[in-house]
């Protein structure tokens, strides 16, 4: 038995899925905890690629229980479709469960995000305009919609004969936008209550109940460390809480059911939407990357930014997110390169004082170059490999340098899209528990 977190740890799109859909194999149930349809996540099956936004990627597996926790915010109409496509490639549905509690994506947070969007100017998040901020900020506002209140007619009049004259006067005196109608809204989102009714449950008892069953049990994080509400690159962030302590606020467990974390990184770094990112390459090799990698993103079809690994960045996805061991994804990327860089530290351009942590202060961010340290590329596929002692000893290398740098070990290492693109260096679940060693001097 063992519970096992999984978290991006750089700016999301790491290969989250991919490591859910491996991992998942030994798993009973898979949760998402957090997010919404702002999630992309891939998995390959054989010749069949499915694309997930709302719905654990552990669906394509017949029999695992998934479900959509409390900590998420849920467009209806954006699941209903998603679901509806999946059931017409021949997975099933009758093991998906929807928490009572999460909160509710209204037809004025889609809206409001992209206003919001529009009137920041330069200053934009670059968000995937699909609601989920001002979902969120609805819901800590106490103002939100719940799944619960989509059965409920007479509750879900009340809230809204409340909420959409108050959304009007935004529309009206600020965003210029058209006056909504509160019985519209309320004919639609019932009808969706219908359509969602069987999927609707206390999502955290039917967990609860499946650690005492000694289950195994997944957590599927969305979104990455650095994008994380408290602990990212605020602003630049989402709204909700993606690092590992967000799946047990938005799963509803305590973190004694927790058994280890683990952290999917990329081997080089990506990044979609606007906000600090100090490897960045903006030239050929940057544009290499993206080709090579198909960086592009899945929700919305946007190109990725791409730059070298970040072992600053690194170190403090360990530490936020208490990091058991990392996977490491998309090696078979850098097979062509001659060199390959990593940055081992920040040196602040005005003072020169260098830094192997993150500044404490976000603002700082912009004064910092990153410092690197070359390695030789290994200029062989890797794409085959199934054991570490297949990869070219160059890569072999660039590996053991990036778990030096991070202290901490890596279990998985990812060459291909596909399941068997794998290599298993560790058990991930029942390998030894990390030493925490003492911490990087800042
Ligand atoms: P997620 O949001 O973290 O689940 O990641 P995404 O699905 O948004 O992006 C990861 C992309 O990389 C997907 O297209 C995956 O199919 C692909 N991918 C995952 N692992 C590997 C790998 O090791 N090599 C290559 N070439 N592609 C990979
Ligand atoms: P997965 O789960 C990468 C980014 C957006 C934007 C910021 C805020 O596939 O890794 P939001 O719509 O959440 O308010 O946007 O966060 N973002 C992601 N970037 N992967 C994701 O999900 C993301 N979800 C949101 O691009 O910069
Ligand atoms: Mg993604």
């Amino acid at each position: 038995m063992a519970n096992v977190v999984v978290v991006g740890a750089q700016f999301g799109d790491e290969g989250k899925a991919k490591v859910t859909d491996l991992l998942a194999m030994n798993a009973d149930m898979v949760v998402r905890y957090q997010g919404g349809a702002n999630a992309g996540h891939t998995v390959v099956v054989g010749n069949e690629t499915y694309k997930f936004h709302l719905i654990p990627s552990g669906i394509v597996y017949k029999g695992k229980q998934c479900i959509l926790g409390p900590g998420m915010v849920i467009d209806p109409k954006a699941f209903l479709t998603e679901m509806q496509a999946l059931l017409d490639r021949g997975l099933d549905d009758s093991n998906l469960k929807m928490s009572t509690a999460a909160h509710v994506t209204m037809p004025y947070h889609l809206m409001i995000d992209a206003a919001e969007e529009e009137s920041r100017g330069d200053k934009k998040i670059g968000t995937t305009k699909r609601g989920i901020g001002p979902t969120y900020a609805d819901k800590c506002a106490r103002t939100g919609i719940r799944v619960e209140d989509l059965l409920n007619p007479a509750v879900l009049q009340e809230k809204l004969e409340w909420m959409v004259p108050r959304k009007n006067v935004l529309f009206e005196r600020m965003y210029n936008l058209p006056q909504l109608d509160v019985k519209q809204i309320l004919e639609e989102y019932l009808e969706y209550g219908k359509k969602i009714k069987k999927y609707v449950c206390d999502t955290s008892a039917l967990i609860f109940e499946a650690v005492g069953d000694r289950k195994n049990i997944l957590f599927e994080g969305a979104q990455g460390t650095l994008l994380d509400l408290d602990h990212g690159t605020y602003p630049y962030v989402t709204s909700s809480s993606p690092s590992a302590g967000g799946a047990c606020v938005g799963a509803g467990i305590g973190p004694t059911i927790v058994d280890r974390v683990i952290g999917v990184s990329k081997a080089y770094m990506t990044r979609v939407g606007e906000g600090y990112f100090p490897t960045e390459l903006f030239g050929e090799e940057g544009d290499r990357i993206r080709e090579i990698g198909a960086e592009v993103g899945v929700t919305t079809g946007r190109p990725r930014r791409c730059g070298w690994f970040d072992a600053v960045l690194g170190r403090y996805a360990v530490r936020i997110n208490g990091l058991d061991c990392l996977a490491i994804t998309k090696m078979d990327v850098l097979d062509s390169f001659d060199e390959i860089q990593v940055c081992v530290e920040y040196r602040n351009k005005e003072t020169g004082k260098v830094y192997k942590d993150l500044p404490s202060i976000g603002a700082m961010f912009a004064q910092m170059e990153p410092v690197y340290k070359t390695l030789k590329g290994w200029k062989q596929s890797t794409v085959e490999c199934r054991k570490f002692s297949d990869l070219p000893d160059a890569a072999q290398k660039y590996l053991e340098f990036i778990e030096q740098e991070l202290d901490a070990p890596i279990a998985i290492v990812s060459v291909g899209p596909k399941r068997d693109n794998t290599i298993i260096i560790e058990d991930p679940i029942h390998g030894p528990k990390r030493v925490l060693s003492k911490a990087v001097p800042a």
